[in-house]
């Protein structure tokens, strides 16, 4: 076959999510093998519920969270009474947040009850002044407006710390340098070859990851954490975010600090499909916080791939396809009851409803 008409092979790193050419969907069985995690098999669920005492979140159930990295470490740690944190964030690049958003909130929200330990949110305005056509003062007002969306998620608020990038790093000096010590740890080499930058980036960029770095390590946080400087990590995020935790996790021991343990999550499909995820910048592919229910409405009936056949007559012959049936996949995330999201996805894949 030429070079030229290979197919395109699937795409996904913390700025590109995307299906191969020709697939219906993204594969997330080979992105566990190409970053090398671990899958969350049955195993580790019924760890999971045996030392929380509680019926596994419906994102474990599901394999929304399918992936992860050392997280029977953390339940060892939780059983023996040492502390661990929790740290996600949010790059606000958009006034309002979507769907796809608030998934890895709504389980960290999940996680913080569970376990009643402390959380730590990044906002990461310097990220999207560096990527985006945004001046600093709006990334950092996009922060702002952000973190009403993730409050309303309902953290526990004596445990919970948010905080902008722009605004933290010029009060903690702490934060500042774990960041020069992540940065001297990692080479110009190693950035490319984790992040794929280019010579023609902005160093702004370059230096950003170690940023994203620094919240893993407890030290970073001195008012929480006071002196202690080995407190374990454990950070719920989208599969796309694993690459700035590799290398965290690769300069971690030089450091003295522990490596920081992950749950990764599935995209949440765009309207068009699971080929892609729901993304801001594309607003016919996402449905947001502020939009009202009948926008909504009209956007799922507009969009919304249905996963239905070519014809009607081949729809009712062979019946609808689950995997990739966009009203689907979002009850999933978001109808709690097991028994009529069965009953739902026996319609769908019989053909022989809204077709
Ligand atoms: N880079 C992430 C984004 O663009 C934001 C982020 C910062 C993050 N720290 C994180 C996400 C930790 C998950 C976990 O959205």
């Amino acid at each position: 076959m030429a070079e030229s008409s290979k197919p395109k092979e699937q795409v996904v790193t913390p700025w590109t999510a995307q299906a191969g050419e020709g697939e219906q969907k993204i594969d997330y069985d080979r992105l566990i093998v190409q970053f090398g995690s671990n899958r969350i098999d049955e195993s580790l669920l019924q760890r999971i519920e045996a030392v929380t005492k509680k019926p596994a979140h419906h994102f474990l159930r599901r394999k929304v969270f399918f992936s992860h990295r050392d997280v029977p470490d953390i339940l060892t740690a939780y059983e023996q009474n040492k502390p661990f944190f929790l740290y996600t964030g949010r790059g606000p690049s958009s006034e309002s947040m979507h769907l796809g958003h608030l998934i890895p909130f709504l389980f960290t929200k999940y996680l913080q009850d569970v376990f009643d330990v402390p959380l730590v949110i990044q906002m990461t305005d310097d990220e999207k002044f560096m990527w985006k056509d945004l001046q600093l003062e709006e990334a950092h007002r996009l922060a702002y407006e952000n973190a009403k969306d993730i409050i309303a998620c309902g953290f526990d608020v004596n445990k919970t710390f948010i905080f902008s990038n722009l605004d933290y790093m010029s009060c903690c000096p702490a934060f500042y340098r774990n960041v020069l010590r992540i940065q001297k740890c990692v080479t110009c080499n190693q950035a490319k070859g984790i992040f794929g930058f280019q010579d023609t980036d902005c160093i702004g960029k370059m230096a950003f990851p170690a940023v994203q770095a620094a919240p893993s390590f407890s030290s970073t946080f001195p008012d929480i954490f006071g002196d202690n400087k080995d407190i374990r990590c454990l950070i719920p995020c989208a599969i796309d975010q694993d690459p700035y935790f590799r290398m965290t996790r690769d300069v971690a021991p030089r450091l003295g600090f522990p490596k920081p343990a992950l749950l990764h999550s599935t995209f949440f499909p765009a309207l068009q499909g699971p080929q892609s995820k729901m993304s801001a910048s594309d607003p016919t592919s996402s449905i947001f916080l502020t939009d009202t229910p009948s926008q909504i409405k009209n956007k799922i009936n507009k969009y919304a791939f249905s996963g239905g056949r070519d014809t009607k007559e081949e729809h009712e012959k062979y019946g609808g396809n689950t995997e990739v049936d966009v009203s689907y996949q979002y009850l999933t995330f978001f109808m709690e009851d097991d028994e009529r999201l069965a009953e739902i996805k026996q319609v769908r894949l019989e053909g022989t409803a809204q077709y």
